[in-house]
């Protein structure tokens, strides 16, 4: 059995490859994070499995102990959004690029074998063609698709001149479970959620048209599992971490109120610098050369999301 460390693995998507690990066998896995939007609660129920290290992943020489031992790395730590991104660029170029650059060195010093990357599709920017395929050429429009594509560039060249052996995952707007609505900066349907639970109204920035390849958690954890495992031809390469569909944001709205059985008019306002208008994946590459395969439906996800959080505002409301 390999010996495994997940980079931000006390946050959303992080604890969420910790759980899909342990519940594939692993007996320990390592995690580094420095709980800056992660939460040690996200590791309760596999916390006697995991060895936690309270690590800032621009920290080298605490990253390269951590290292000690490890054959997969799954590099999860980021400072996420594009909007937190344009309105304060430094920490998270400092963490999202020099970060990915310490845990790559790091990596290769202590002998890792490889590293699966959580790349983003922010990288394709605004395309002109629909799915987005990995061939297209990378149009960031945010400090955060750039930091994030610069990473994917690290991963290829630590493969081609280091001999590590490196996977990037373009994560497409993934949603479940334990993602925090607790920011301005959190993703939309954590929002939408919390807003439908507590019969709020959520505000829809743009017209509502724009449209996202929402990608369940559970589909992502199943593919990087997958990645940690396939052939070693698949080094230094970029695959889509989506599922394929296209959800507008009216459209998630609509059938949250559906699912819901209420009617809350969203409130509209200007659309927000830096984003992309429509995203969607072209699965054919992840699944030919990974063997993708997600098991959920937009819908699925967003009930079992719903049904999860109602769980939490439940049990807050009366401990
Ligand atoms: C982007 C990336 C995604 C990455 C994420 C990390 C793209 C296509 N996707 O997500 O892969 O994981 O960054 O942060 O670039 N919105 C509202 N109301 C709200 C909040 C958001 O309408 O209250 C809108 C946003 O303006 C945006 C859409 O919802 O149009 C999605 O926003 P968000 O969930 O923040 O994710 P992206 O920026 O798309």
């Amino acid at each position: 059995m390999n010996n495994f460390l997940v980079t931000g693995g006390a946050g959303f998507i992080g604890s969420a490859i910790v759980r899909g690990l342990i519940a594939k066998g692993a007996s320990r896995v390592a995690v580094v994070d420095n709980l800056l939007t992660g939460f040690e609660k996200n590791l309760d129920e596999v916390r006697g499995a995991v060895d936690f290290h309270n690590v800032d992943i621009r920290d080298y020489d605490a990253v390269r102990k951590a290292m000690s031992g490890i054959d997969i790395v799954f590099h999860e730590a980021a400072i996420p959004s594009v909007p937190r991104s344009i309105n304060d660029p430094l920490p998270s170029h400092d963490v999202n690029v020099n970060g990915t650059f310490n845990v790559l060195r790091a990596a290769k010093e202590a002998g890792v074998r490889r590293v699966i990357y959580a790349a983003s599709s922010s990288a394709y920017g605004d395309t002109l063609v629909l799915p987005k395929v990995e061939t297209m050429l990378a149009a960031p429009k945010s400090p955060y698709a750039a930091q994030k594509l610069m990473g994917e560039y690290y991963m290829s060249v630590w493969a081609s001149c280091f001999g590590l052996e490196t996977v990037s995952l373009r994560y497409f707007n993934v949603f479940g479970p334990r993602q925090d609505p607790g920011s301005q900066y959190s993703g939309v349907l954590s929002l939408f959620i919390t807003a439908i639970l507590e019969r709020r109204t959520p505000t829809i920035f743009g017209d509502g048209g724009t449209s996202r390849d929402f990608t369940y958690v559970e589909d992502v954890v199943g593919l990087n599992l997958r990645a940690a495992q396939a052939p070693a031809s698949v080094s230094g390469k970029v695959f889509n971490a989506g599922n394929g569909g296209r959800i507008t944001l009216n459209e998630a709205w609509s059938l949250l109120q559906k699912i819901e059985g209420v009617s809350i008019p969203a409130k509209y306002g200007p659309e927000r610098a830096g984003d992309v208008r429509d995203s969607q994946a072209d699965t054919t590459a992840v699944v030919r050369e990974l063997g993708h395969d997600p098991q959920f439906s937009f819908e699925e996800g967003l009930r079992k999301t719903l049904e999860w959080y109602r769980g939490v505002t439940v049990k807050t409301a009366n401990p």
